[in-house]
Order: C-alpha cells, then structure tokens, then sequence
C-alpha cells in the first residue's frame, strides 16, 4: 500500500511516501520567514504552507519515482498544532483523497512523533513514551497499540520551548534547541548548578519555567565577557539541568509502570546529551530504548504517514464532514475513542 503522508501543523511543511516499512520519499520544506521574528508568526506559518506544500507532495512523488496514480491512501495530520497551518495540509490531503477517490485518515501529530521510532520495528509493549516537542512535554503510556494514557506532563513550559526561550536569552537565535546542543558540546555541565525541578515529589510531572529564570538571574549576576567566556559552560549547565529532569522522570515511570520498553519522541529527542544519557541509563537497567533516527526527531511527514498505516489497514478513515483540530491529545486519540468526544 503506497501512501502519502502530508504535515502542516507548524513550520515545516512535509511529505513523505512509504510502502509499509519501507520509506520510498520524504521532503521537508523549513519555514524560514520566521527567523527574524524569533518565534513562528501563525499567519505567516499558513501562508507559507499554502505556497510550498503542492510543490512539497510533487517533490516526494518525484523523489520516489512516482505518480498521483500510484497512491492507495493519503493521511495529514489533523491536531494538535496552528489551527490555519493545520487546515492547509488537511483539507490538501483530503481534497486529493476524494478528488482520487482513496482512503483518507487524519493524524494525530504526537502519535506520528511517537511512531517517527517505529517505522521499521514494532513497539515493545507496554511502552512508556517520553514526548518532548516545543507544545509539549507528556510521559505516556502505551498498552496496547494506539492506545495512550497520559501520566505526567508538564506544569508550565515545555522541554523544546526552554531551550528555545534561553537560547533568546543567550542571543544564540532561533529554532533554540540545535543551538544550544552546538554551543553546549565542550561546555562544563557542572560549572553552575541549575535547579532540577520537583526533584523530590511523588508522581511525573516535569516544570522548566523556574529553570529559564534561573539561567536569567544567572547572566544578569555577570557581564557580558564572563558570558562571552562562558556561553558553552552555561548552556552545558542548563542542557544537563533538563537532562537530569527528563531522564529522573521517565526512568521512574518506567518502573513505577513495568514498562518494557522507553521510547523518545518529539524535537528535544534529537538532543545529544539526552540520548547519551538515556542510552547509559537504559543499558544499565537492561531496558530497551528506543530512539527516533535523527532526521524524524523533528516534524516530517515519514512519522504521519507510518502512524496512519496501522490504522488504515484496520479499516479506521476519517469521516468526511470531520476538521482538522488544534487541540487534539494522545488520549482523544486512543483507538477506541470516540471521535465526538473532541471539541
Ligand atoms: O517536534 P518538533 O519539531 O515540533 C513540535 O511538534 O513542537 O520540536 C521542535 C522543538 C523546538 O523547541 C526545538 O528547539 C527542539 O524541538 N529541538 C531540540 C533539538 N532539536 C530540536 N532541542 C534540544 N536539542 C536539539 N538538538
Ligand atoms: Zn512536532
């Protein structure tokens, strides 16, 4: 079954064609209108979707040696993300499915995240799965396939958006998270002790807005040569600060849940020190570790496509009159759940 993956939720707009396991193309187009704002701009984010996604689902095709003819389905991601971003690549999906007369499912993006490490493998279940994106932060528990509970999450900001806000802070630029694994490479973790939050609570939630405020109330006690000095020091400090949070937390529930398996999923898990760390862990405990391939850690259309197959071929299809939805999470997404049960 050849189909057509297709991603809009935010800045990246993707396409990827797969048989199966089998990855026959996949095309992202990086947004880089934002770049000067610092942030992604919604508006400009649709807009810019609108423009490069046909262009973006002819390049997969062609990479892949195909045509439109050659489909059997097409998904999209459907929720959560901007809503106008969204509504681009869903409503592209679904008028190319019923112009084509194809099977057509909307995706969930975090189940496509999750799934962005089981392309070629199937998870080792029950999994417990560290999502870790620039919207969200979720440890979540998976049973029985497609089936999720959301144990923990986090308080305030998300993993991907503190190290987006303190690479703003340090002026190293935007998206923050690769910049702050480049600059952190060398750097001294220990050179200052940030706080590791609800280090000594029960239950799995994580919290990272105390966090930035430090590494702030850090540089504002220095000048600006002691940061010049110290940049890779002070991102190496805070890198190991939300390491230490997420692999305590994740490690924790995996025992508390008899996991047999941790997966990561999601922007952060392409972090270098956080899969280090992890995979030491893990391999001390003897528990498996799944981690994404680098290139499917950020949003990319291989991981909507591969999380839309299992469904499709279980017969599931998007209703006609449904819409893409900005909020949409894992457990809404449960198969089993009732679509009405989203508002
Ligand atoms: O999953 P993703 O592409 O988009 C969302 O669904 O949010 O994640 C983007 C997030 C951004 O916050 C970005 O800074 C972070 O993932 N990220 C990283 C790394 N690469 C991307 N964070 C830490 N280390 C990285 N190497
Ligand atoms: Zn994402």
């Amino acid at each position: 079954m050849i189909l057509l993956g297709i991603e809009s939720s935010c800045d990246e707009s993707a396409a990827a064609l797969i048989d199966g396991a089998r990855v026959l193309s996949s095309v992202v187009s990086t947004q880089l209108v934002h770049r000067d704002w610092g942030g992604v701009v919604p508006e400009l984010a649709s807009r810019e979707h609108l423009r490069v996604l046909p262009a973006v689902i002819n390049a997969a095709l062609a990479e892949a040696g195909l045509e439109i003819g050659d489909l059997a389905a097409v998904a999209a991601t459907r929720g959560p993300g901007l809503p106008g971003s969204l509504l681009v690549g869903y409503h592209l999906g679904k008028c190319l499915a019923y112009a084509r007369d194809l099977p057509f499912l909307g995706v969930n993006h975090m189940e496509g995240h999750i799934y962005a490490s089981f392309v070629e493998e199937e998870p080792l279940l029950p999994c417990l799965v560290l999502v870790i994106s620039g919207g969200h932060t979720q440890l979540v528990l998976m049973e029985e396939p497609r089936r999720y509970r959301i144990i923990g999450r986090t308080l305030d900001d998300a993993a991907g958006e503190a190290f987006d806000k303190v690479a703003k802070l340090l002026g190293l630029g935007w998206p923050g998270g690769p910049a702050i694994g480049r600059a952190a490479a060398g750097g001294d973790p220990a050179f200052l002790a940030y706080p590791r939050a609800l280090a000594g609570r029960e239950g799995f939630d994580f919290s990272f807005s105390g966090l930035k405020t430090a590494v702030l109330h850090s540089l504002r006690a220095q000048d600006a040569a002691w940061r010049a000095a110290h940049v890779s020091d002070i991102c190496a400090s805070f890198e190991q600060a939300v390491c230490d949070q997420l692999a305590r937390g994740a490690l924790r529930a995996a025992e508390a849940t008899g996991a047999r398996q941790l997966v990561l999923a999601g922007g952060v898990a392409a972090n270098a020190r956080l899969r280090a760390q992890l995979e030491a862990a893990c391999a001390t405990l003897g528990l498996p570790l799944a981690l994404p391939p680098l290139a499917w850690c950020t949003d990319n259309a291989v991981m909507i496509a591969r999380a839309a197959h299992g469904r499709l071929l279980r017969g599931e299809r998007s209703p006609r009159h449904e819409d893409a939805t900005p909020r949409f999470d894992l457990e809404q997404a449960s198969t089993g759940t009732a679509r009405r049960e989203l508002t």
